[in-house]
């Protein structure tokens, strides 16, 4: 039996609370599935400034290495929100280990969940069916560019260079190949220097994937085309600030940014999964927030790091099964449901795994 090496980050927030829902999740599916996991806890964020003074320290990123997959909470918090640039902040934490372990893929699939339908503030006929993955870039452009700030005037350099745009877009070509073939590359090519090169690339690469449709499409356009008629994308492909932004604003037509996903590949085999929000610190504590995105977040780490389709899928079965009987947490509640808090979240996608199982 196969014993996953297991990372886990819980970060600040909800962070600890999304995470305890997944691990719960994963050990049913462990045992239905045959294979176990061992997990090992890291610091990051603002947990990490408080008792070690960095956001990010060296023991998490060696713990990451030494591990087959990382799973990862949320960041941030009021109590160390700053503006001077000279004191450590907790997103530097995540920034730093997406770097360090060169995550330059960032995976956001968007899907609706029919019983969830009503909960989306888009009319259910824009929303039917639709089927998106959002490949942001994660390790170049506006986030990690020369930055500085000189009396009363501050710059954020958008830099990329071409290795990085094509590795970056042969990951999107391939996922498109793989699902509906149809790419959009999103940019900013009428003002932007290093979204013409983006462009460019895209265009030059697009002989190789003949079978691919490829759109190019401004980021304004495309943030107005995602509340217009979003069911004409399959996957968008765009770069670091552009897919942060833009898949926020994605996580909505699914009702909410509680239900997304997120798969981070990179360069060396080792990858990290995470939910697409934050760390709600409004909430956290409380014990309401919506595990769901973390828990989707580990069937992406079974298909992608760990090749175990039929596991992953048990876990979104699972979540629909809960879905489809009206469990809600409060984010999700809009259509109505049945309230119930994280723990009882975990609980039933647990036990719905374990049930579905049985049948077989
Ligand atoms: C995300 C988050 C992060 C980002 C923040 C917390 C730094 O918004 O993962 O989308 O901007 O990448
Ligand atoms: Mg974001």
């Amino acid at each position: 039996m196969p014993i996953y090496k297991l990372a886990l980050l819980h970060g600040d927030g909800i962070g600890p609370e999304v995470i305890q829902e997944a691990v719960k999740v994963l050990k049913v599916v462990g045992a239905a599935y045959t294979f176990e996991f061992t997990t090992t806890a890291g610091l990051i964020g603002g947990i990490a400034i408080d008792e070690t003074g960095t956001p990010l320290p060296e023991s998490t990123i060696e713990l990451c290495r030494q591990s087959d997959a990382v799973l990862l909470g949320a960041v941030g918090g009021p109590k160390w929100d700053t503006t001077d640039p000279d004191k450590p902040r907790p997103e530097q934490g995540l920034l730093g280990i997406r770097k360090e372990l060169e995550l330059f893929a960032n995976l956001r699939p968007v899907k609706i969940y029919e019983p969830l339908k009503d909960a989306s503030s888009l009319k259910p006929e824009i929303i039917t069916g639709i089927d998106i993955m959002v490949v942001r870039e994660l390790t170049g452009g506006i986030y990690f560019g020369e930055r500085a700030r000189r009396g009363n005037r501050a710059f954020d350099t958008c830099d990329y260079s071409k290795e990085e745009i094509e590795r970056l877009l042969k990951a999107a070509f391939e996922l498109a190949q793989k699902r509906r073939g149809v790419l959009h590359s999103v940019d900013k090519a009428n003002v932007l220097e290093s979204s013409r090169l983006w462009r460019e690339v895209a265009i030059e690469m697009s002989g190789d994937y003949p079978e691919v449709e490829l759109h190019h499409m401004l980021v304004d356009n495309c943030a107005m085309q995602l509340v217009r008629d979003p069911k004409q994308f399959d996957v968008i492909a765009t770069g670091n600030m552009f897919g942060d932004i833009l898949s926020d604003e994605a996580s909505m037509l699914s009702g909410s940014l509680g239900m997304l996903a997120s798969a981070s590949l990179g360069a060396t085999g080792l990858a990290l999964y995470e939910p697409s929000h934050g760390s709600a610190p409004d909430i956290a504590g409380q014990g309401i927030a919506n595990p769901i995105a973390t828990i989707a977040s580990t069937a992406l780490m079974l298909k992608y790091s760990f090749n175990l389709d039929d596991a992953a899928a048990a876990i979104d079965g699972a979540i629909d099964t809960v879905l489809s009987q009206g469990w809600r947490t409060q984010d999700i509640m809009q259509a109505g449901g049945k309230l119930i808090g994280t723990q009882e979240m975990g609980d039933k996608i647990a036990a719905s795994v374990t049930a579905n199982m049985a049948q077989f």
